[in-house]
This record gives structure tokens, sequence and C-alpha cells, in this order.
């Protein structure tokens, strides 16, 4: 195999697939993982118990509740390429993970259900992509089943999203009849079986890829990595039909691993000088080995294993022993990795979400966001003994981004914000299991929590006039804590040396 990086970063494809809950998601990441040879399992996916969730959902309260909390990645091989699929958590309780996951892509997937179009959730994470021109490709699932028109469902993908739409493949067949898809481009049938010449399918496919053709956009490179346009692909994950078509886009141009912007200058992926991002970590994957792992996206160069890479905010070097790829069910020591892979490193809490890690020169990397929470909770604890513990434990588990932390100045019990409830319930769930710390939540007058940015002196004394509504984050950064949004836009107004901002971006 050749080792020669700029060959092996081009081969390199990284994405995500986004959807709303129910479009297919996990049928078409076990129906990816398997023409990537990467899984055995045979055509059940929906098995029940403990099979019925794919790989990534690792967690027990996530087994418990049927939903995928933690965000992974699975690599494996097809074609002539390296895939690293992202796996981002379902639930929108969860989303601030998935925001995170999506500045380590390249590409997202959008899965739709045929049935049911552009979904308020797809529409969200649509929407995060394209702030981060994320090129998307579309995948309209379930077209075994009674669906919408194929024209009215790209209509409503480009007048709701503002993007155009280039359809790659076309069905072929609808419903119970669905027997495959028609390259437009290749020209080609790709079908479950032989049909007849005369048969009506294809009939309306020549009818129909005459109307496409003359109607929408042929697929353009440009406008797609852009973002401007996206491929379209029809098929059905459970049938497995229209799973290749999309491999196989990707392969041909699916986009390689994108330059990555820190804050001295861009990086590209093609440097020689190896830079990682830590967006993610994950602690106690495997429950017989108590470890902490943080993903971390190579952004330029090879990684070796053995070699130590600067941690750019301590100065400190982290030598990279283990340095671990994720496959269906196994993980194995990476030995090397390029631009593009996603590496996991086992480290006893040294590594936080948003550290860069530096061969040689010191930068850092921007835009692995932090968003205001929704939802501010008091913590209570129930053994005042454990208070030290309980301290250590919630910076530990914020670091992994579990939830935020919010430490009051005037020193009363801590805060922890969330987006969405069951984020609270993992909390009390691992500080119960992994630190033996019984925790309840109290609601607090709070309502509303900003990073305060501003000159040094007026944000001084702005924090000492307003103790009783401060509080320090993880990293001790001032947050401001407000009752109401009115009470939160008049003291903007009142304080206009500063800046009170509901997004912070990892440093
Ligand atoms: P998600 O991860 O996006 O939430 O979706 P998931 O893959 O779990 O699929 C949701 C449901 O849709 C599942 O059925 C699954 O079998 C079904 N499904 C996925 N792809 C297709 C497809 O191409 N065609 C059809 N007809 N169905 C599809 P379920 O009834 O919720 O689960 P189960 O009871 O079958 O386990």
């Amino acid at each position: 195999m050749s080792t020669d990086p700029a060959f092996e970063i081009a081969r390199r494809r990284t994405f995500a697939i986004i959807s709303h809950p129910d479009a297919g998601k996990t049928t078409l990441t076990e129906r990816l993982l398997r023409a990537g040879g990467a899984i055995q399992l045979a055509g059940n996916v929906r098995a029940k118990g403990e099979r019925r969730r794919t790989r990534s959902d690792w967690m027990g309260i996530e087994r418990e509740r049927g939903i995928s909390v933690v965000t992974s990645v699975m690599t494996f091989e097809y074609g002539d390429c390296v895939f690293n699929l992202l796996d981002t958590p379902g639930h929108e309780d969860f989303s601030e993970d998935t925001y995170r996951t999506l500045t380590a892509v390249d590409a997202a997937v959008m899965v739709i259900d045929a049935a049911k179009g552009i979904e308020a959730r797809t529409r969200k994470l649509f929407e995060i992509c394209r702030l981060r021109d994320i090129p998307i490709l579309t995948f309209i699932n379930k077209m075994d089943r009674e669906s919408q028109d194929p024209f009215a469902l790209l209509d409503e993908v480009s007048s709701s999203l503002a993007l155009d739409t280039a359809p790659v493949t076309w069905p072929v067949g609808r419903a119970a009849d669905f027997v495959g898809t028609y390259d437009l481009r290749k020209r080609a049938y790709h079908l479950t079986g032989e049909l007849a010449q005369s048969d009506p399918r294809l009939v309306a496919v020549a009818e129909e890829v005459d109307l496409v053709r003359a109607a929408l956009p042929e697929f353009d490179i440009e406008a797609f990595a852009a973002g401007h346009l996206t491929p379209v692909f029809f098929g059905s994950a459970i049938r497995d039909i229209g799973v290749a078509d999309l491999l196989d886009g990707l392969v041909e141009y699916g986009p390689k691993p994108r330059a990555q912007p820190a804050d001295t200058r861009v990086v590209e992926a093609t440097e020689s000088g190896l830079t990682a991002l830590v967006f993610k970590i994950q602690a106690n994957m495997d429950p017989n080995h108590r470890d902490r792992i943080a993903f971390a996206r190579v952004c330029s160069g090879r990684l070796v294993r053995g070699m130590r890479l600067k941690q750019v905010r301590t100065g400190k070097l982290i030598p990279l022993h283990a340095p671990q790829f994720f496959f269906a069910r196994d993980r194995a020591l990476a030995e090397e990795a390029f631009a593009g892979d996603v590496v996991g490193i086992p480290n006893h809490g040294t590594l936080r979400i948003g550290d860069t890690l530096s061969e040689i020169e010191d930068l850092n990397f921007v835009g692995v966001p932090y968003f205001a929470p929704e939802i501010l909770r008091r913590v209570r604890l129930d053994d005042a003994m454990k208070a030290k513990k309980l301290r250590q434990a919630l910076q530990e588990l914020a670091e992994e981004g579990v939830v935020q932390l919010f430490r009051p100045q005037d020193g009363s019990p801590p805060m922890v914000g969330v987006v969405g409830t069951l984020q609270l319930d993992v909390l009390q769930a691992r500080l119960a299991g992994e630190y033996g710390v019984a925790i309840g939540f109290e609601t607090t007058p709070f309502q509303l929590a900003r990073w305060v940015f501003g000159e040094k002196a007026t944000l001084d004394r702005f924090v000492s006039d307003q103790r009783s509504a401060m509080a320090d984050d993880v990293d001790g950064d001032p947050v401001f804590l407000a009752t109401s949004a009115f009470m939160m836009r008049r003291t903007a107004e009142l304080n206009h040396g500063l800046a009170f901002r509901d997004i912070k971006d990892f440093r």
C-alpha cells in the first residue's frame, strides 16, 4: 500500500449523515458499512434488542432508551477511498454534539424520507452545514414505499432550502414496484433483477429522464463544492437500492479533506506539518477499560504512531502511544493516519474539546462552538461530604461536553446548562455510575446565559458590579446570567462597551 501523503489525503472522504429521526440514518449507516465490508450483519437491521442499534450506540443509557447519544466515527474502505463516517446523535437534546461533529467533516449526506420530504430537524442541520459551507449530497430514502413524486421532492428541496438539485440517479418504479435506479450521468441502469424492455417502468423512466434533463441543472462539481447545489440519489436503504450509487458519488466527487481555518492562517490539508483538532471527548466507551478518548480530526500532514504533538493551549507535549481507528465493531491501533482521518487518542483528561495538536507551528483552529444553553439548573448535592468529588466530576464531564458548567462567582452551588433535558438525565446517571455522586436538580431564577467579552478594565468593572449574576464557565471565562430576556437586553444596552454573546468558540 502506498503511503504517499498526497495520494492518501486525496482518497479520504470524511462525512456525516444528517436527517430527521426515522428517515433511515441508522439503516443507511449499516448499509454503507456493509458495502465497505466493515460489518457482516445480515439484512435484519431492525433486529430487536441488543442488535437493534448500530455499534455507534455505546452507552447504557442509550440502549435503555433506544436513542443515540454519543458521536462516534466509523472507518471503512470502498472503491479506492477511505471513508470516515462520523455518526451524530439522533436526538435533538444532543444537538451540540452534532454541531461540533459537523466542524470535523468535509461533506454531509442529507437523508430524506420520500413520503415526508424535508422535516424540521433536517432543515436545522442543513442550516448548520450551510453556515459552515459543507457540501451536501441528498439521499431520498424509502422509495420502496408510497412516496411523493420525485419531481415534487426535488422541488421541495430546492424551494425550501434554497439549494439547487441535480439528480444523479432516477428511481425505476415506485413503492412496491421500485426495482432500482437509472444513472443519469453514466446512462446505466442498476436494477435488482431483469426487466423486459417494454416494462412500463423503463418506459416511464425514459420519459421522465427527458423532463429531468430539460428542467433541472446538470451536476456541477464547483456549485456542489460551494454548497449551492446538491446531487440527489434515490433509493431504499432497507432494500439496499441506491446505496452503491451514493458511495460511488462520494468516491467520484465527494470532497477531499478541506483547508481548516486557524487563528493565524488557513491550514491546507496537504501541508506536511501535522495538525489535528479535538472535536469530541468520550469517556468509558469500553466499560472494561475506564478510558477517555479524545476524537481528533487530522487537519494536515501525516500522523505516525509514537510521535509527540504539542497541545497548543498548554504547550505540553502529548505522546501518541496508542492512537486508534474505529471500525463498526472494533478499534485498532492507528500506525499512521492522514489529513481527513479521525483518530481516537486515549488520555486521562489532558485533552479538551477545541484543542489543537500541532507538530511544528503554534496555531489554534477556530470554529468549534459552545452554544448558550437553553435550560439552566442548579445542582443539588445529596451528600455534602462529596462536594469536592462533585466539583472534579462536573469539570470533567463539562470538558467532555456532556453539559455546560457555570460556577457562580458568589460561591453558591454550581449550575449546569443544557440544550435538552435528556442531557440532565445523562449527567445524573454518569455522576452516579462513574463517580458515585448522587445529585438532583433545582430550578434557578436565571433564564439566560451569555458570554461577556470586552476590554479588560471595562469587563473587570462589570464583573465586580454584577457579582451575584456572574459565573465562570468551564474555561474560567465570564458568563452573565439574566433572569429574563428583557433584563439581558437592558444590561447589554447599559453596557455597550461589552459584547454579550450566545456562542463561544473553543480555544
Ligand atoms: P433513523 O436512524 O433515521 O432514526 O432511522 P432508522 O434507520 O432507524 O429507520 C427508521 C424506520 O424506517 C425503521 O423502521 C426502518 O426499518 C425503516 N426504514 C429505513 N430505511 C427504509 C427504507 O428504505 N424503506 C422502508 N420501507 N423502511 C425503511 P421501524 O419500523 O421504526 O423499525 P423496526 O421496527 O423495523 O425495527
